[in-house]
């Protein structure tokens, strides 16, 4: 029996795809949610909207600082774990979920696998580099999304024969997705009554840039800066702890009021794909979000200064700008006039089938 472990909307989207071939092949098993996000639109929406099963356990963890918020997961995760006895823990990305489901499993000597496994930044001041490191040297079955991710690991002294390279399943709940998104009316209409003329697609949300305010400070004014001279509107889903973060430093309103930036609640799955197929531009320093923007062949330009997934940038379809604005200029000039040719680097859209082939030993 498989115990998936999950609590961010990333996690939710990028473990949908299992879930569905968990239930196709009739497998048993259960999802136990940390509830790290709990707003509407950062958790229940996506169950809906991807048609999974409701959890089986909902932890209420919520919000909190790493070492409570780790602390409070690991606690109940043992609890339920010690009554369900899975053979397998799951659990994909690099958030405190991620670890506390990782580390409680593997305490219990319980298989992890671990979905998304390799990804570096090679950045240790980000917690997700620490989240995501950690995970990985007590897996089992580490699925790196591509060969750069597998090296990464051998790197590191983990064994080759735990290690799968089977593409990323963001490929798989995008193209999925964004078919049943097309002909969704309600996606739809919400586009034509937002999206009226060309527009860039902007998401902000990692704690590097939102939580130092001279940095956020820095990347308001280039965004500011950057309506000034291109003529597009800028639509911008803003993450709960942005908006917090915005209203604390004052900056909410300079935002608020400049009639080319679109501020909007985070929306659903099939709302955001509509948004970033038909964007001009991606803006963002989301990890999922350069992926979709890579194998939707949009253009992406990353607000930060490194990136764990350096396979956007090679093949020419993201650029690291950071905070620097004479570098987001250059790139906006570049992206807007690039050819959308570039090939996706993260498989074929099958990588829910092959992982669970894997640790179902299904031939
Ligand atoms: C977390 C992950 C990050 C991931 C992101 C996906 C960690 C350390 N960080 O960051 O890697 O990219 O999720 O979105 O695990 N909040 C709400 N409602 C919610 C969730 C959060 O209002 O449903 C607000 C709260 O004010 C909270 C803040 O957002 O304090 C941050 O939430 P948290 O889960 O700690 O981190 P994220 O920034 O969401
Ligand atoms: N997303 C969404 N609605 C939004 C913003 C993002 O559905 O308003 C999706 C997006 O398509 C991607 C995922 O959320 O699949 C990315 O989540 P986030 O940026 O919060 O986390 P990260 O990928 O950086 O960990």
């Amino acid at each position: 029996m498989i115990n998936i472990i999950l609590g961010t909307r990333p996690e939710i989207i990028k473990l949908s795809p299992i879930i569905r071939k968990l239930e196709e092949k009739n497998i048993d098993f259960k999802i136990i949610h940390t509830n790290q996000h709990y707003s509407k639109n950062m958790d229940k929406i996506f169950f809906e909207e991807l048609n999974l099963p409701n959890p089986d356990y909902n932890l209420n963890i919520g919000s909190g600082n790493h070492g409570e918020q780790t602390g409070k997961m690991l606690i109940n995760i043992e609890k339920v774990l010690l009554k369900e006895h899975p053979d397998i823990v799951m659990v994909q990305g690099d958030t405190n979920t991620v670890l506390a489901g990782a580390l409680t499993a593997s305490k219990l000597k319980i298989k992890v696998a671990h979905v998304e496994a390799g990804l570096r930044s090679f950045d240790k001041s980000m917690p997700e580099e620490i989240n995501r490191t950690l995970t990985d040297h007590i897996s089992d079955y580490l699925f790196a999304p591509t060969e750069n991710a597998k090296n990464n690991l051998l790197r590191e002294g983990i064994k080759e024969n735990k290690i799968y390279v089977v593409g990323n399943t963001i490929v798989d709940a995008t193209l999925e997705n964004l078919k049943i998104a097309e002909n969704n009316d309600k996606a739809i209409s919400f586009f034509n009554s937002i999206a009226d003329e060309d527009y860039f697609l902007l998401t902000l949300h990692r704690a590097e840039n939102v939580d130092n305010k001279e940095r956020l400070f820095k990347i308001i004014k280039n965004i500011l800066d950057i309506t000034k001279i291109y003529d597009y509107k800028i639509i911008f889903p803003i993450h709960p702890r942005t908006k917090k973060r915005l209203l604390e430093f004052n900056l909410y309103d300079r935002l608020k009021n400049n009639k080319k930036i679109k501020i909007i609640e985070p929306v659903g799955y099939l709302k955001f794909l509509l948004l970033e197929k038909n964007a001009s531009l991606i803006l963002t320093d989301s990890g999922g979000v350069q992926e979709e923007a890579c194998i939707l062949r949009v253009p992406c330009i990353t607000l930060r200064d490194n990136t764990e997934r350096p396979e956007t940038v090679e093949v020419g379809a993201n650029i690291l700008v950071g905070d620097n604005k004479d570098k987001l200029i250059k790139s906006i000039d570049i992206m807007l006039s690039k050819k959308r040719l570039w090939n996706n680097p993260f498989g074929d859209g099958k990588s829910g089938e092959k992982i669970i082939n894997i640790v179902f030993d299904i031939r």
